[in-house]
């Protein structure tokens, strides 16, 4: 099986500063040392968009020394709160199409995945414009191993049906552009999004999805707001994410889950069947 992992939604900030009242680069941080301790047979680490919050160089500047201690390879993505230039000072080797859209492909002999950046200066919603369907469909048209493809994203192409995080999704009629370039094409098997800061799972046009919670900050699970966007402190998670010929499995780690951990055996007599954890990897 092959091993993903993807954080996403990571808002950094210059050292010290908060949102939300909690310092991103700290849940980073440990986000990060935890992968290290349990997954470094991973092939790949993900960060799908909003890697910075204000798009500020010295907030960059934390996410390359944070992943200077990373030690499986990474892949940067897009968000809404990015900026291009900005990324590409920070991360010269960030890898762009010629238009400039940091968007590109890593292929091993279980999948291929696909990097589309779905975002659009100066606007929180998703695009999807003539050049980016170009290249995905070159992608999509070149392909023909057989290997699937799985696509990551920053913004969903459809509502989540939670109207204060739907406000934000991608445009309606680049959706619809991309939901038809997908129809037309041997579609990917799962989606992957960020944008979201919630466990959301589903399918769209038959395409199974799934989405996270962000390192920080997360969206809290209120249908009845409208305009405000209701944030929570939920706890923050990453994925893993394994990808075999028969199955796409996903799970959603609470890295900073401190509650305690228990041994439990049904087959041994009552008084004996849980103990406490005393040490987890
Ligand atoms: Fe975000
Ligand atoms: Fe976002």
């Amino acid at each position: 099986m092959l091993k993903v992992i993807q954080i996403t939604d990571c808002h950094l900030l210059p050292s010290g500063e908060t949102v939300f009242g909690s310092n991103p680069e700290t849940r980073l941080r440990a986000c990060i040392a935890d992968i290290n301790r349990n997954h470094p047979d991973a092939a790949l680490c993900v960060l799908t968009g909003d890697l910075a919050h204000h798009a500020d160089p010295r907030a960059y500047a934390i996410l390359s020394n944070c992943l200077r201690e990373l030690v499986i390879p990474y892949r940067l993505m897009m968000g809404n709160h990015d900026d291009r230039a900005a990324l590409r000072a920070a991360f010269p080797e960030v890898q762009m199409d010629e238009h400039g859209f940091v968007q590109s492909t890593f292929v091993t002999p279980e999948a291929r995945l696909l990097f589309l950046d779905t975002t659009e200066p100066g606007v929180h919603t998703g695009a999807y414009c003539e050049r980016r369907r170009a290249w995905l469909k070159g992608r999509l048209d070149e392909h023909s191993s057989g290997t699937p493809d799985y696509l990551f994203m920053h913004h969903p192409p459809f509502a989540i049906e939670l109207p204060h995080i739907d406000q934000y999704v991608m445009a309606e009629t680049d959706a619809s552009a991309l939901g038809d370039l997908l129809r037309q094409r041997r579609a990917p098997r799962h989606i992957f999004f960020g944008h979201v800061h919630r466990p959301v799972c589903g399918s769209w046009l038959g395409i199974p999805f799934s989405a996270l919670r962000g390192t920080n900050h997360q969206s809290w699970l209120d249908f009845h707001a409208v305009k405000e966007n209701i944030c929570s402190l939920e706890p923050p998670a990453y994925a893993v994410i394994f990808i075999g010929p028969d199955r796409t499995i996903v799970h959603f780690h609470d890295y900073m889950d401190d509650t305690p951990k228990y041994v439990y055996d049904p087959s041994a007599p009552v008084e004996h069947q849980v103990r406490p954890l005393v040490s987890i990897g």
